[in-house]
């Protein structure tokens, strides 16, 4: 589902380079679950951005469903975010000119999905927010608009889901309840779930943790996938273009 070769990430910062990941390799399998952890500042937001698409890394390679997203410009790499990724992330919160519901159709009008408001507004209604459907962003607590967020990542049945400090807005029995609808999607819908967290009970459910230290990525219960990445090349996958957008169009009927 996600492989990373080599991948690294450094800014300029007036004359000095700063960086933020080391190289660092990771594959991820379809339906799998992990949990990036590590202290504040270690570079788990910058991982997430580039694995999700939504950053570029400055050397290496990114393959999401086989796709080099690290060869992909914004608009190539917005595409494979509409069909195959949701995420939830502090700062790419709602768009403050939409409704909530407006909000959470939006992955579903991008990838043309008939039933949109049907389906945002049950989502809605799941997270708790059913009489709040009509209000905008700045009418929402912080919770309120990261429930929104929440059902905005699983309207298109993506096939990963990308989640920073998810529940880091919400008191712990709407964190409960968001976590096992999080966990839900995993088991039912097969979607592969990457969660970066500081709740070392969220991380504990995922199926694998991997920590980061000032960039750089350990693994301390899988040493040997990481010495296997050499040869797991993400063309060797058996998973084709085709099977990918039969699959694709079946995840979307339901
Ligand atoms: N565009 C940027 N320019 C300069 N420095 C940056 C930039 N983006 C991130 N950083 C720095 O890179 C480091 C990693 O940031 P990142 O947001 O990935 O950390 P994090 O592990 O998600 O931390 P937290 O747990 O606090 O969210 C931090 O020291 C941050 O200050
Ligand atoms: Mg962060």
């Amino acid at each position: 589902m996600l492989s990373v070769k080599d991948l690294t990430k450094s800014v300029q910062v007036e004359d000095k380079t700063l960086v933020l990941l080391q190289p660092l390799n990771l594959t991820i399998a379809a339906g799998e679950s992990i949990a990036i952890v590590g202290p504040s500042g270690s570079g788990k937001t910058t991982l997430l951005s580039i694995l999700a698409g939504l950053d570029l890394p400055s050397s290496g390679q990114v393959y999401l469903k086989n796709q080099p997203l690290h060869q992909f410009n914004e608009e190539q790499r917005s595409q494979v975010r509409a069909q195959h990724v949701g995420f939830i992330f502090q700062q790419f919160l709602l768009i403050n000119s939409l409704t909530a519901l407006e909000n959470v159709m939006l992955p579903a009008e991008l990838a043309n999905m008939p039933d949109a408001q049907a389906r945002g507004e049950a989502l809605l209604t799941q997270v708790g927010l059913a009489d709040r459907i009509q209000h905008y962003p700045s009418q929402l607590s912080g919770g309120e608009q990261q429930r929104v967020a929440i059902a905005r990542a699983f309207i298109a049945k993506p096939d990963v889901l990308f989640a920073d400090e998810p529940t880091g807005n919400l008191d712990s029995k709407t964190g409960q309840y968001i976590i096992d609808l999080i966990f839900d999607l995993n088991v039912k819908e097969g979607t592969t779930l990457v969660l970066v967290t500081h709740d070392a009970k969220l991380a504990a459910r995922c199926q694998r943790q991997v920590e980061m230290d000032s960039g750089a990525l350990t693994e301390p219960m899988a040493e040997a996938t990481l010495a296997n990445t050499e040869e797991n090349q993400p063309d060797s996958q058996t998973t084709t273009h085709h099977d990918l957008k039969s699959k694709t169009s079946v995840s979307q009927v339901g």
